[in-house]
């Protein structure tokens, strides 16, 4: 007989703060420099931007109910750095760490654990302003000075500290997840100089953690992606290791052993896309060990052979929700090309759909980590109606999901431990590339691009295929 969940296993869903809060504005909050990146994106395309996003910031008793009528025992958010810290240093915004209180509380008295992310995309834009962001180095430092305030104000409250959003992502969309100025968007190894300093700052949270909150747990959120080779050829399935070193283990290794992966690195050399490290940073990275890996799953990538001559580029994304319409792949010369699958169905967005995936991720990683896993997104982006009878009939979305928790189930039979599931999205949010329209929630959030409207929740089909879920520990699917 097949496994089931643990008991205490974590249910809940994820959001991130620019995503829902809005109020960019309010409350003493800085600008961030996703307010500023949306909102250049929004007079380009016409999609929302972040001022508004799902109005979590005045709605966000209304949504921990929601999140109590299904059976959430857990919920993971972010905090937004210049809501703490309007200028990203100096004293902290007391109407804004009364919010993050306010809302923690509100979780533990409706019997929800708290998962909180440090940093999901949205760096004050002051510190952009004054140093290029996290291009500079400057910026562990007042990451640290963030991280250090926020954890000793919350670690009473707070046992799961999630670090950093999804370095590997931010990587390959430089652009559109940090404020990056024109001039210095040609440069590539900018790229890894980021996540080079993302690495540190990671670190100094880990330790941060574990010196400041008594049983405390950290680690990152990775946007992970098993990669397949095209074909059984030799060289396919050598350009899919290439990928897998240079696009998974390449973050993997610094969070559970302290280094950069072998071939990755030495790829990045060879191409002068490696970041500049400094004396004693390995010997930090090796000091801020994880406790766990939160993953990101969405879809698995495929890669195949890619020669020498071969023009280098970055991740295309789909920005008109048509299929098809996907604006490239990472080409790396020498080492691997990406390129669709052609055995798997997609998102409108051209995501590829794999629960299959899941069940190999999760295997594949525990074996070689042996550390607990979580998942802390996972998901469907689609379009939904509004039908006349008030409801949002989202079969597409509970097919999507039930598929990964079957998978999840399955990797837990064959021993790997996962304690939580928080799939994208609690409630509809702002996406990181395509506007409102496309949706996640189990929550509808009544507004459009051009009009935000009143932000009025709705139970999607959705939330109640969830309850029954969380209600049955996942035997109920
Ligand atoms: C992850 C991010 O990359 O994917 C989220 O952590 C994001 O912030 C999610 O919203 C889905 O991506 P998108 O572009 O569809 O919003």
């Amino acid at each position: 007989m097949e496994k089931g969940f643990p008991k205490g296993f974590l249910w809940g869903a994820a959001t991130s703060a620019y995503q829902v809060e809005g109020a960019a504005l309010e409350g003493g909050k800085g600008l961030s420099q996703q307010d500023v990146v949306n909102k250049e994106y929004s007079q380009k395309t016409g999609f929302a931007d972040a001022s508004i996003a799902s109005d979590h910031y005045h709605h966000y008793k209304e949504d921990v109910a929601l999140f109590k009528e299904m059976g959430f025992n857990c919920y993971r958010f972010s905090i937004g750095w210049s809501r703490i810290f309007p200028k990203g240093k100096g004293e902290p915004n007391p109407e804004g760490v009364k919010f993050y209180h306010d809302l923690i509380n509100e979780l533990k008295a409706n019997g929800m654990e708290p998962v909180v992310t440090l940093y999901h995309y949205d760096l004050p834009m002051a510190l952009v302003d004054e140093y290029d962001g996290w291009v500079n180095r400057e910026v562990v430092k007042d990451f640290e000075h963030y991280a250090r305030f926020v954890i000793n104000e919350f670690k009473d409250d707070v046992k799961y500290w999630l670090t950093i959003n999804e370095q590997s992502i931010i990587v390959q969309y430089w652009t559109q997840k940090c404020y990056i100025r024109p001039e210095l968007q040609d440069n590539n190894q900018l790229r890894y100089q980021i996540n080079h300093h993302m690495n540190l700052a990671h670190a100094i949270a880990v330790k941060l953690v574990h010196e400041l909150v008594p049983g405390g747990m950290a680690g990152a959120a990775l946007g992970y992606a098993p990669v397949y080779p095209l074909t059984s050829k030799p060289e396919d399935v050598m350009a899919a290791q290439n990928a897998h070193d240079l696009r998974n283990s390449y973050y993997l290794d610094v969070y559970f052993k302290g280094f950069y992966n072998k071939s990755a690195w030495i790829y990045l050399e060879e191409n002068n896309l490696a970041p500049i490290m400094e004396p004693g940073d390995e010997e930090l990275m090796k000091e801020g060990i994880s406790d766990f890996l939160a993953l990101n799953y969405y879809a698995s990538e495929c890669a195949k052979y890619c020669p020498e001559t071969t023009q280098r580029r970055w991740s295309g994304f789909n920005q008109s929700g048509k299929k098809g319409e996907i604006s490239g792949f990472e080409t790396q010369p020498g080492f691997y090309q990406m390129c669709k699958n052609p055995e798997l169905d997609t998102t409108d967005w051209d995501w590829a759909i794999d629960p299959t995936g899941l069940e190999y991720i999760f295997r594949d990683l525990y074996t070689r980590y042996n550390r607990p896993l979580m998942i802390t997104e996972n998901g469907l982006g689609a379009y939904d109606t509004l039908t006349e009878d008030g409801k949002v009939h989202d079969e597409y979305r509970i097919a999507y999901l039930r598929d990964h928790v079957k998978a999840m189930k399955k990797a837990i039979h064959y021993g790997a431990e996962v304690i939580g599931y928080m799939p994208w999205s609690a409630l509809d949010l702002l996406s990181t590339s395509n506007g409102v329209k496309k949706r996640y929630g189990f929550i509808y959030v009544d507004r459009s691009d051009d009009d935000p409207k009143q932000c009025t929740r709705i139970r999607k089909d959705s939330f109640y295929w969830y309850q029954k879920v969380i209600g049955s520990n996942g035997e109920d699917l």
